[in-house]
């Protein structure tokens, strides 16, 4: 078990996954799963942890589950190399969850800063702070312990979540003797990759900033947003004005996407980034002529995943089995974790009898 190189990670099923999403970790996902280094690799839709923060709202958590695998699917997650699961269809989860936040203080959870931001967000720093959405990042400690994972690959956003997850198997470990296995994260090499604006400008997509280009978005609606949205240079205001390529959406968005392979197919004039960067600092490129080629890269890199969506959106029924058959491969790895812990704690009172004789030599 201990030498085995196995792979979780998950998302929150609260939407459509879009192009932050997709550069930030779905590519690399595909990447990690197809180069054969790993011996196991889950991804969990983490709706458990979609509903503390949206305890009022599961049919909206329940509706996206199918938004999120048919992303997934269309990326080239690969059911028979990924092992597709669901939350809060693993009991040993909660379990986890249970003995864990015994080993978590409240001062320590109160200075993570993801959750600090995401509850000012969400305007429970007024409204009351539900305990469940406090103590999450100890259920993601649960999901990332459970499947023994060695890595998570994850925005840099989640980076406190792995490092209190490192925290409560080093003290369950410390406690309880050497049981869990301790997990590293792996964050986006690519620094462009690693949070990809909102089409305004805004640090980051959001649906409720309307900023978001989805994978599952129409050809219309990448051009509208790209040509109707997207923030480009605000003093670059006649094709002779001499513009800036830092800070301007178009050219973040063809740090992230475009090729060398991309000029050559359609913006000839240009061998590579570099080249057209220059020409627009120096005045006499349109933003016209930028946005057109970016929603060729862009059209170009959604179209097979268009494909593939449409291919298993015409077979639900499918999709529905690998989903289930992936959360009941799940059910027996985490269970077999529980097993393991609650064996190191010595509370698996009733899968050893040991304990009728230490009740009996207690009583003389
Ligand atoms: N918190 C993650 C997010 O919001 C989702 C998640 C849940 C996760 N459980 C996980 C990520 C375990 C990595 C590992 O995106």
């Amino acid at each position: 078990m201990a030498d085995k190189k196995i792979i979780l990670t998950g998302d929150r099923p609260t939407g459509r996954l879009h192009l932050g999403h997709y550069v930030g970790s779905l590519k690399r996902r595909v990447e990690l799963q197809n180069s054969g280094k790993f011996d196991e690799i889950y991804i969990l839709i983490a709706d458990d942890q979609a509903l503390t923060d949206n305890a009022d709202n599961p049919g909206k958590i329940r509706d996206n589950i199918i938004n999120v695998v048919l992303d997934y699917l269309s990326v080239g997650l690969d059911p028979s190399k990924t092992t597709i699961c669901v939350q809060s269809a693993l009991p040993a989860l909660h379990a986890l969850t249970f003995y864990y936040m015994n080993l978590v203080t409240t001062a320590r959870l109160s200075r993570n800063p993801t959750v600090k931001s995401e509850m000012q967000m969400r305007g429970f720093a007024d409204e009351g702070l539900p305990a469940g959405f406090f103590a999450y990042p100890v259920s993601q400690a649960a999901d990332i312990t459970a499947f023994d994972a060695t890595v998570v690959p994850v925005g840099e956003d989640q980076l406190p979540m792995i490092e209190q997850t490192r925290e409560i198997v080093e003290k369950f470990n410390r406690t309880y003797g050497e049981t869990l296995i301790l997990p590293s994260a792996m964050i986006p090499e690519n620094i462009m990759q690693r949070r990809l604006p909102g089409v305004d400008g805004k640090a980051k997509m959001s649906k409720s900033l309307g900023n978001c280009i989805y994978l599952s978005d129409d050809s219309k609606t990448v051009k509208k947003q790209i040509n109707g949205k997207m923030f480009t240079d605000p003093t670059h205001l006649r094709i002779e004005d001499p513009g800036h390529t830092e800070g301007n959406v178009v050219f973040t968005y063809l740090d992230a996407f475009c090729t060398d392979e991309h000029f050559s197919r359609y913006l000839p004039e240009y061998a590579n980034l570099e080249e057209m960067k220059e020409h627009y600092r120096r005045g006499g490129l349109g933003d016209g002529t930028c946005k057109k080629f970016l929603f060729n890269v862009i059209e170009e890199e959604l179209n097979p995943i268009r494909e593939q969506r449409a291919k298993w959106a015409s077979d639900i029924d499918t999709v529905y089995d690998i989903i289930k058959d992936g959360t009941a491969k799940a059910v027996e790895k985490t269970n077999a974790t529980l097993n393991r812990v609650r064996k190191a704690m010595r509370i698996d009172y009733f899968d050893d009898r040991s304990i009728i004789s230490d009740w009996k030599a207690l009583l003389g």
